[in-house]
């Protein structure tokens, strides 16, 4: 018999790994794509309305686009002022926590869970995800389970951001590295 690497008959998910009961993550999947996805674009404050229904933590004046998903809400955190982009998928798992002012531009992919790739279950497998302040992860990025983005610090577009970043940095590339400073913004002058 060849080697066995992976036997997903003996998959399951572990109990209390969603966080809820399996029924409530089915019922926030339905008033997602009913009342989330089909929402008109400017009812921002609807959207957060629904994720704190399901245990969100969402700050004032956040805005989140209709085509935006959300995995698990409850370990989901949002702070004030952020914004969440077009295509954008939150895939919590574990939690995710997105500080204040900061932007997750279209189609990026903030990845908190994963599988045990040695273990023959195929175990699912869940790891923190954290996005400081004033950060903005550019269009199309995609953020590995585990990784801390510091504050303030850009992520260019198409990048893969593997391992944590320190804060105020501009960083691109797959795997992103930082390639220089941020510089602070003059305060505006009207
Ligand atoms: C990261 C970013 C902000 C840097 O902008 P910038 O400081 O003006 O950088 P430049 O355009 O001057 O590029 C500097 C160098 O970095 C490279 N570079 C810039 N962004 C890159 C990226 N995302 N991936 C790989 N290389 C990148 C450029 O090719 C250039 O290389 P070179 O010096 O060898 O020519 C920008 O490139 C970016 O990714 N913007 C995101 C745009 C976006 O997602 N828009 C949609 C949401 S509104």
């Amino acid at each position: 018999m060849p080697p066995q690497y992976q036997d997903l008959s003996q998959f399951h998910v572990p109990p209390g790994f969603r966080g809820r009961p399996a029924w409530i993550v089915q019922l926030w999947w339905i008033v997602e794509a009913v009342f989330f996805r089909n929402s008109p674009q400017a009812l921002y404050g609807w959207r957060a309305f629904l994720l704190r229904c399901f245990g969100a933590k969402i700050g004032k004046r956040v805005i989140i686009r209709p085509s935006a998903s959300v995995t698990y809400p409850w370990k989901l955190s949002i702070g004030d002022y952020s914004w969440i982009g077009d295509d954008v998928v939150l895939y919590s798992l574990a939690n995710i926590r997105i500080g204040s002012h900061s932007v997750v531009s279209q189609r990026s992919y903030l990845c908190a869970g994963s599988h045990d790739i040695n273990d023959i279950r195929f175990t699912i497998t869940g790891q923190p995800i954290e996005i400081g302040d004033q950060c903005w992860i550019a269009s199309d990025v995609f953020v590995c389970p585990g990784v801390k983005i510091g504050h303030a610090t850009v992520v260019g577009a198409r990048s893969t951001v593997t391992s944590d970043l320190p804060p105020a940095v501009i960083a691109f590339g797959s795997p992103a590295k930082p390639v220089r400073d941020r510089r602070p913004a003059m305060s505006a002058k009207d």
